[in-house]
């Protein structure tokens, strides 16, 4: 599924994060940068030692931002480590700290002028944040950004599972 914005591509697919070939793919990593379960642990794993070594010279990165690492072994160039906050019933600034997350890692991309980025569903496995709220939150922030001045051409949002692909869908449509 894929919508146009201001001649730029807003995709949907449903896979694995780090068989990508865009330029960057985006981490949901954790404020110590430490590795971790879910995507973390799965770009680790594909990506090798290097993306770790790297991490821990950043010394941490807080929530609500986001840190860039070189790639190791994977298609990508650039790993953006973007840490979305623990979902603690939506009162404690969970929902701007989710969009700031995604817009810190465009901010990224448009430093290091990159053409194309890929997202995972960020704070939606470990930290619990609801999927459509966070959808919408991941989908409003994109667009918002591809609306203005950017180098990114395409940005692509990789779902797991169907839930989750689902429920981007109907961000996308809304
Ligand atoms: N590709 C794409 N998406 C994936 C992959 C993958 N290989 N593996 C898991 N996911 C999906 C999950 O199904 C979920 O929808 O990514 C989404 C985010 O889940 P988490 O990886 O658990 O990330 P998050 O909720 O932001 O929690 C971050 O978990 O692993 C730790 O170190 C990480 O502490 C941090 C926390």
């Amino acid at each position: 599924m894929q919508l146009k914005i201001n001649g730029k591509t807003l995709e949907l697919t449903q896979g694995d994060i780090t068989s990508q070939e865009t330029d960057a793919i985006v981490n949901a990593a954790n404020s110590g940068l430490r590795g971790g379960a879910g995507v973390d642990g799965a770009i680790h794993r594909a990506g090798g030692p290097e993306i770790m070594k790297e991490s821990r010279l950043l010394g941490g990165c807080s929530t609500g931002s986001a840190c860039i690492t070189t790639a190791g072994k994977l298609k990508a160039k650039y790993v953006i480590h973007a840490v979305g906050p623990v979902w603690r019933g939506g009162e404690s600034g969970e929902p701007q700290l989710l969009a700031s997350a995604y817009r810190k890692s465009l901010e990224i991309a448009l430093e290091k002028g990159l053409g194309s980025i890929s997202f995972p569903s960020i704070s939606t496995g470990a930290y619990r944040y609801p999927l459509d709220d966070a959808a919408a939150i991941a989908i409003a922030t994109v667009k918002k950004h591809l609306a203005g001045e950017t180098p990114l051409k395409n940005v692509v949002f990789v779902l797991f599972n169907e839930a989750a692909f689902k429920a981007y869908q109907r961000a996308l449509s809304s």
